[in-house]
């Protein structure tokens, strides 16, 4: 059988390039060959090559610099030939990878034993051993076959040598992390799986980073880019925290004196009226040569409304801007913005709160960014050029990249317990969310049917927010947030607070979104409250406004509950109040065909067997 000209070894030079990255002197090697890289290997650890040990050694080293050269060769193939191969092949291709895995690491613990030995030769005193504690690689190879991610709790790494170190620190290796604020394993994890659940077919395009809280994520971003007397446009409904930090940290004169602009609405129109008005106030620092960013976060904070994102990721573009999106409330499950076919309608930096939905317990804060790699991380002193969401050529420099820029500088990583807590979580995901959508559709449509509460949610289809989530929201499904308030029913506010009051236990008086367990605050309140009256009247906010965060219950458990505390406390104001929901069959029907329209949808959208066969 005749070798393709892929199938030929890679030229004495190249394999040498390749195999010297393996070696504790790959930026000082003089070696012309293998055997010289093994030679000056066994010099550099003062090993005597000619005893037996030495030759043992050295031939031990000699087959591994020549398996890193097949193993470069083996990913050159794997990215050209994968995308031909059948799905047959495939799987043979992944269990044979899979194998050698156990295989390396068969190698690296049956080194273990000599390995031991000769530390256990050396630290002898029992108070060196007790400080030392466990020597780290002992027994933490077979900690690669944990079945969940391990929790690397550890602050610092042991590293190789000298010239690997080095090349960490300029960000050219990656096997040594260094230290847990830059990053961690179970970090990593994290970050790789959530650019797989967001990017899908394009993540290898995409990177991302953890950070301790979304607020973090948020802060980090926007301190990557904006800089002094820059404008922020950012959509008017937008997570108050996220507010506050535009308002009170990014617009302050004596911080970054930003611009900061908010818009109505949430279409393509809005924003391009906004986007004008913005230009036309701001000639003064547009001339200056001041940017103009877009912040949105869409659904968005408190009412759950959609925004058009592919439609003002593209005009944001058409005119050379930065799009950031909060897509907290949508998760991976609801929408993607990153998998836009036309890359101008992806936003060019996507922020989660995993706090939230994708944790899914409220057991931990965390958040974090993705963007594309080049804006994301670059080795030192390198640089990058290519084609930005805009279609213009664009060069971006190392410490242009979020990773040099702030997230190494700053120190506000995710630590390896809570990325566990995240990673954990957001296996139940996919449940969680289509239960959810049923649950806001049913609890949505049941309180609208009563005259005096106004629900501002667009699972209803007469909402003014409807056609954009059934357009860009997958399936159409409802985003499990929704605002509803007593204003057309003119209770006093002592009756409207001691209501609110008595919705525990059925729903839980907890700030936050996105847990198993339905939450609902007072906007005015707490989670908007550093907003003014005109402020929050622009957002639609009023003194009765109650966000209802969707858990994963049975609604009819918390409908119960709402009628019975509205009988309580509502009806001895208002008689009757109570009698003008639906009927209790009216609701049983409801839910039944919500339940079985939204599972009918979601079984349509999977593919056939057929499909799968194939
Ligand atoms: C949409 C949205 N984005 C960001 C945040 C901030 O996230 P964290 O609380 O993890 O800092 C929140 C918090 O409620 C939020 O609702």
């Amino acid at each position: 059988m005749s070798n393709s000209p892929s199938d030929q070894v890679r030229s004495a030079d190249s394999q040498l390039k390749v195999a010297r990255e393996l070696s504790p002197r790959r930026s000082t090697s003089q070696a012309a060959d293998i055997a010289g890289l093994v030679a000056e290997q066994l010099a550099h650890f003062s090993i005597d090559s000619s005893s037996e040990m030495g030759r043992t050694l050295g031939r031990l080293t000699e087959h591994i610099y020549r398996a890193n050269v097949e193993l470069h060769h083996l990913w050159e193939l794997t990215v050209r030939e994968l995308p031909r191969l059948d799905r047959r092949d495939r799987i043979a291709y992944f269990n044979a990878k899979k194998f050698l895995c156990f295989q390396l690491a068969k190698l690296l613990d049956t080194l273990q034993n000599p390995f031991r030995h000769t530390y256990q030769s050396l630290v002898e005193s029992q108070s060196t051993r007790l400080a030392k504690g466990p020597y780290p690689i002992f027994d933490n190879v077979t900690a690669i076959f944990s079945a969940t991610p391990v929790i690397a709790r550890t602050a610092t790494y042991l590293y190789a040598c000298t010239e690997w170190i080095d090349d960490a620190f300029q960000g050219r290796e990656m096997l040594l992390e260094v230290y847990s604020r830059l990053l961690n394993p179970t970090s990593v994890s994290l970050a790789n799986h959530i650019v797989d659940l967001e990017c899908g077919p394009l993540a290898h395009e995409y990177m991302a980073w953890n950070f301790n809280s979304g607020m973090a994520a948020i802060d980090a971003t926007l301190s990557h880019l904006v800089g002094y007397g820059d404008i922020i446009l950012s959509s008017r409904n937008i997570y108050g925290g996220a507010f506050q930090l535009l308002h009170d940290w990014f617009q302050k004169p004596s911080n970054l004196d930003i611009a900061v602009h908010f818009f109505d609405g949430y279409t393509l129109e809005a924003f391009r009226a906004a986007f004008d008005e913005v230009r036309a106030s701001h000639c003064d620092r547009l001339e200056a040569g001041r940017q103009i960013y877009v912040y949105v976060e869409s659904p968005c904070n408190p009412h759950g409304y959609v925004l058009d994102v592919p439609a003002i990721c593209q005009a944001a573009h058409d005119e050379g801007l930065t799009v950031i999106l909060d897509s907290t409330v949508a998760t991976p499950f609801l929408s993607q913005p990153l998998r836009r076919e036309k890359p101008a309608e992806r936003p060019d930096f996507l922020i989660h709160s995993y706090t939230k939905d994708i944790t899914g317990s409220g057991s931990t804060t965390a958040g974090v960014v993705i963007a594309r790699n080049e804006r994301m991380f670059i080795p030192k002193k390198e640089s990058v050029t290519t084609t930005d969401l805009s279609g213009r050529s664009v060069t971006y420099r190392w410490d242009e990249t979020l990773f040099w820029n702030v997230f190494y500088v700053k120190g506000a990583f995710l630590d390896a317990d809570k990325a566990f807590e995240v990673i954990n979580g957001s296996r139940t995901l996919d449940l969680r969310m289509l239960r959810k959508a049923i649950s806001t559709t049913v609890l949505a449509k049941f309180l609208a049917s009563h005259p005096h509460i106004r629900v501002k949610s667009c699972a209803l289809d007469e909402n003014e927010n409807a056609a954009i989530r059934r357009r860009v929201l997958r399936l159409g499904l409802a985003p499990p947030l929704f605002t509803i308030d007593f204003e057309g029913a003119a209770l006093d506010r002592t009756t409207f607070t001691r209501f609110f009051d008595c919705l525990e236990p059925a729903f839980g008086h907890q700030v936050s979104l996105g847990q198993c367990n339905t939450v609902v605050l007072c906007p005015a309140l707490t989670s908007h409250s550093e907003m003014g009256p005109d402020e929050l009247r622009a957002a639609g906010i009023a003194p009765t406004t109650i966000r209802i965060a969707l858990g994963d219950e049975d609604p009819r458990h918390l409908i119960a509950h709402f009628l019975r505390t509205s009988e309580l406390v509502i009806d001895p104001a208002r008689p009757g109040f109570s009698g003008s929901f639906m009927e209790a069959a009216a609701l049983d029907e409801l839910y039944r065909r919500t339940y079985l329209d939204v599972h009918t949808s979601w079984l349509e959208a999977q593919p056939s067997t057929k499909e799968l066969l194939r």
